[in-house]
């Protein structure tokens, strides 16, 4: 039912707007996806009927009534991409309309702030925390408009926030920004997920070539560790971007990742070098997944683009629940990632970043909300 929605979500790119052939191609493809996927239509199923009983879901072994709250919203064309959490609770967001990173304080009237805007680059991307308050970006040239992107522009930067203060929006001691390497090789470096804190090795993930470099932070070495079938690109939509959200699992040895272009929410095993050590296989597809975090039982809570909610994949049967959001609301939309609070305020809510539907007739500013779980 909220799925019937979908094809609003197509004019997202407004360069794919641009041309009906390939309007139609896609969503000819989407059909095709639908028809033939058992796995998305009995997720369809399930999760529609929940999003029509309005009911509470059952998550983390209580009846919880998730809410969502505006943390903080920018402009239409600002179009947040990933956060993270600072120790004391400050979230960081990244822009990818601008080469920008941001301090947003919750549950305060603060204006955010600019915690730095990278020269000679357009976006900003994925966010991992390494050591305490020790964070890296990705910085590179792509446009949330046109979705193209500029190989060779890409690099990972390191962003030292325990020097950091602010007040009512202004910088009174700056963050510490050192390059750590560029990655020429890389087309669309998006996601990052941390593999190893003590070796400081981060899972990089280019949506262009599909490719999960390990990068050490320390040494700037970086090398390919994954390329899956499951992470390039490929139908239903092959002008999409590949592999997006990167997470490690210690327990189960595996890196789960999300692949745009394919539709998948994946898991491929790794050695204890983090490199692959077999084929990938699809956890639940169907759907636009962006960014995502791993629970302690290894379950996923995914920021789904294309339905512009947040849901829960359980990691042993695939099966997916809408936690919040709808493409019937713009709360969540175009939803890009999540992190979990980390103080005692909030640390049963789960923020989440939105691009806020760039080029769709609905559009609104990108932003920071809260889901409250209980
Ligand atoms: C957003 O950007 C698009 C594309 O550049 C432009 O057409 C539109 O007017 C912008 N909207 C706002 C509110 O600035
Ligand atoms: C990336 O974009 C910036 C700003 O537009 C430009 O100065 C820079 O040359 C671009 N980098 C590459 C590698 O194209
Ligand atoms: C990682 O470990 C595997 C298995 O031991 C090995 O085959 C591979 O060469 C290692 N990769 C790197 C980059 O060290
Ligand atoms: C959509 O919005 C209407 C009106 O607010 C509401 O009654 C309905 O339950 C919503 N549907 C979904 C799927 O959220």
């Amino acid at each position: 039912m909220v799925r019937h929605e979908q094809q609003q979500l197509l004019p997202a790119f407004s360069t794919l707007a641009l041309h009906p052939s390939i309007l139609s191609l896609i969503q000819r493809l989407r059909t095709v996806l639908m028809m033939t996927s058992r796995i998305s239509l009995a997720a369809l199923f399930g999760i529609a009927s929940l999003a029509i009983c309005k009911a509470p879901v059952f998550f983390y072994g209580r009846n919880s009534t998730p809410t969502i709250h505006e943390v903080y919203t920018f402009p239409v064309n600002t179009s947040v991409e990933n956060l993270a959490v600072r120790p004391g609770g400050e979230v960081l967001a990244t822009v990818d309309s601008a080469p920008e990173l941001y301090q947003i304080i919750p549950f305060s009237s603060e204006q955010p702030t600019l915690v730095y805007d990278f020269p000679g680059y357009e976006s900003l991307l994925g966010i991992v925390e390494v050591e305490e308050d020790q964070f890296y970006v990705a910085a590179g040239n792509f446009s949330v408009f046109t979705l193209e992107s500029t190989k060779g522009s890409y690099a990972i930067f390191h962003v030292d926030m325990s020097s950091f203060r602010a007040t009512r929006g202004t910088v009174q001691s700056q963050a510490v920004i050192k390059k750590v390497t560029d990655i020429p090789e890389g087309e669309l470096l998006n996601g990052l997920g941390l593999f190893s804190r003590e070796k400081g090795l981060v899972y990089v993930a280019d949506s262009g070539t599909g490719i999960i470099y390990l990068v050490n932070v320390r040494t700037g070495a970086y090398w390919p560790a994954i390329h899956d079938a499951l992470g390039v690109k490929g139908d239903p939509y092959p002008f999409y971007p590949a592999v997006n959200g990167v997470r490690y699992d210690p327990r189960g040895r595996a890196v789960y990742f999300t692949n745009v272009a394919q539709a998948v929410f994946a898991r491929v095993p790794v050695f204890a070098n983090g490199s692959a050590a077999g084929a990938g296989e699809i956890i639940a597809s169907g759907e636009l997944y962006d960014d995502f975090v791993l629970d302690e039982a290894g379950n996923a809570l995914v920021a789904v683009f294309g339905s512009s909610d947040v849901i829960r994949i359980d990691a042993a049967t695939g099966e997916s629940m809408i936690i919040a959001g709808s493409l019937n609301s713009t709360d969540l939309q175009a939803a890009t990632a999540v992190a979990w609070g980390r103080t005692r305020r909030d640390s049963h809510s789960l923020y989440v970043s939105r691009n806020g539907g760039i080029g769709w007739p609905s559009a609104v500013g990108g932003a920071v909300m809260r889901i409250d779980m209980y």
